[in-house]
């Protein structure tokens, strides 16, 4: 069983990243499952997501408006399954990279 600590350091981080902005994304910050960054415009939205009944998780951007239309996917051919953590992140050079746990996809 996961401490109350757990839980709550990882609310605390949750709601931290909505606090300060989710339109910004800065190097090295992590964008996990759950997390989401929405263009300035608020047309787009990019984070983690399932489509349909697949439990399958992919990084795409889809229409705010209608998140069931995505308008790009990085790792179509990389499922992430859906026991397993995944995080989004931009390198310092500007790499964009998704890992999970230690692996990078
Ligand atoms: C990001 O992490 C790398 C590796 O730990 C480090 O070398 C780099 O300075 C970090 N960049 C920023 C902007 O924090
Ligand atoms: C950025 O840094 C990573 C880690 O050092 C490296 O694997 C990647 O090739 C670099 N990307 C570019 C565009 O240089």
């Amino acid at each position: 069983m996961q401490s109350p600590f757990f839980f709550t350091t990882i609310l605390c981080s949750l709601l931290h990243f909505a606090a300060v902005d989710d339109r910004i994304l800065f190097p090295n910050q992590t964008l996990v499952i759950g997390q989401t960054l929405v263009s300035q415009n608020q047309v787009f939205e990019m984070g983690f997501f399932s489509p349909g009944k697949s439990s399958n998780r992919f990084l795409g951007i889809w229409y705010t408006s209608t998140p069931d239309v995505v308008a790009w996917v990085a790792n179509r051919n990389h499922p992430i399954t859906a026991n397993q953590a995944a995080s989004f992140m931009i390198y310092g050079n500007g790499s964009l990279v998704i890992s999970s746990g230690k692996s990078i996809i």
